[in-house]
């Protein structure tokens, strides 16, 4: 990465104000079901502790739309973090008024305060210019550790940036180097596996790998979108009809450019949208009308992880079925389970394909699974993200 990090500036007695990528997801009691996300940014919290700063962090949490709305407090986090960090985390009561103004400014060294959730003000999204100067009066080095939240131009993800020196913090850092450079240059054969929902989200990232892989397998509900393309019917499947073009034009640039591309052959159904559903599996070309296809094949399941076997590179983004319903989620509890075993490069996009591999119990197996959902996607299909390009070149 050409951009300079924590590592590159003295951060010795300065206020450092941190943008983390906190937005965890909790249940309905406000708890935190997965702290991945707080878990990663502690590498560059502890970095600063270390090096005698006072830190100041702040992150969003969910989409509160500019409007204080308790349910969305980073309340929670504050209290994850402490234990975490095995030392008191104190929360301000707002974002950049008077509650932060008065806890970062009486701050010693070795302190850590965290903002109230940043979309509590409504010029966050605007990345207005006034709140990133608030924002940047509240320290003296900027540092941007939330890669999940790299590709919005708000004004506490880029704004700041403006008013300040700005370095990135070692997970942004990191995953620049696995998103970026690994996949810039892999270890042949290079194996993408996409899913997901629909061809239209996918279509920038399946252009960008179609020029750097060696083979790509589709999954997902996106497939029936490319079966219906071959004229097959997909009967009740999830399937966009309006952008067959695209499916048909990712099959054309498979072939003009070598890339292995690999449809599934065959698909699990269901009757209904239910986790207890009557299911069956067929032949992707003998959907029949009334069924909804959720998962890949057993048979496709075989041709997949052999196509695996062999793979020095490996990134996925997107899971191969409805993973959320144990019926469903055969193929990519499959898939997952291969690439905990195979020698290879495994880099997961964020968003589902990490949750679904945090649920299958293997993300330390791999080699990086991103935080980034949106994000990786963007960053996959070749766009500058905001949050790194506002950061200070090396
Ligand atoms: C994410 O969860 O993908 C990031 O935190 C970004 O959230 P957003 O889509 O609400 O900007």
């Amino acid at each position: 990465m050409n951009k300079k990090t924590v590592r590159d500036i003295d951060v010795k007695g300065k206020k450092v104000l941190v943008r983390c990528d906190f937005n965890v997801p909790q249940d309905e009691n406000g708890n935190i079901t997965d702290n991945r996300r707080i878990v990663s940014s502690l590498d560059t919290i502890n970095y600063l502790l270390d090096n005698d700063a006072k830190v100041i962090l702040c992150s969003h949490l969910g989409r509160p739309k500019g409007e204080v709305k308790p349910e969305f407090s980073l309340g929670p986090v504050a209290k994850e973090l402490s234990r975490l960090l095995n030392k008191e985390v104190k929360l301000a009561d707002d974002v950049v008024g008077k509650s932060a103004i008065e806890l970062t400014s009486n701050m010693n060294i070795g302190d850590v305060v965290l903002l109230e959730n940043v979309r509590f003000e409504p010029g966050e999204e605007k990345n207005d210019e006034d709140l990133s100067k608030k924002f940047a009066s509240l320290a003296e080095i900027y540092v941007n550790d939330a890669f999940g939240s790299a590709h919005r131009a708000h004004s506490s993800t880029a704004g700041v940036a403006n008013y300040l020196p700005a370095v990135s913090g070692f997970l942004m850092e990191k995953e620049i180097n696995f998103l970026g450079s690994t996949l810039e240059n892999p270890e042949r054969p290079f194996v993408a596996i996409l899913g997901g929902k629909k061809v239209s989200d996918k279509i920038g990232v399946i252009n960008s790998l179609l020029d750097k892989v060696d083979t790509l397998m589709i999954g997902g509900a996106m497939a029936y979108t490319f079966f219906k393309s071959m004229g097959y019917n997909v009967g009740n499947s999830i399937c966009e009809l309006d952008k067959l073009d695209l499916a048909k034009e990712a099959m054309d640039k498979a072939e003009r450019n070598g890339v292995k591309l690999l449809l599934p052959v065959d698909t699990r159904l269901g009757k209904e949208f239910d986790p207890n559903t009557e299911t069956k599996t067929v032949k992707c070309d003998e959907i029949p009308d009334g069924w909804e296809g959720f998962d890949i094949g057993d048979e496709t399941i075989d041709i997949y992880l052999k196509e695996l076997d062999n793979a020095k590179t490996v990134i996925w983004n997107g899971p191969v079925g409805l993973f959320e319903f144990d019926k469903f989620a055969v193929g990519t509890n499959a898939v997952a389970k291969k690439l905990a075993e195979i020698s290879a490069t495994t880099i997961i996009g964020g968003g589902d394909s990490a949750a679904a591999i945090e649920k299958a119990g293997l993300s330390d197996k791999m080699t990086h699974v991103s935080t980034g959902g949106g994000a990786s996607l963007e960053f996959l299909e070749g766009k500058k993200l905001p949050g790194v390009e506002c950061l200070e070149n090396k």
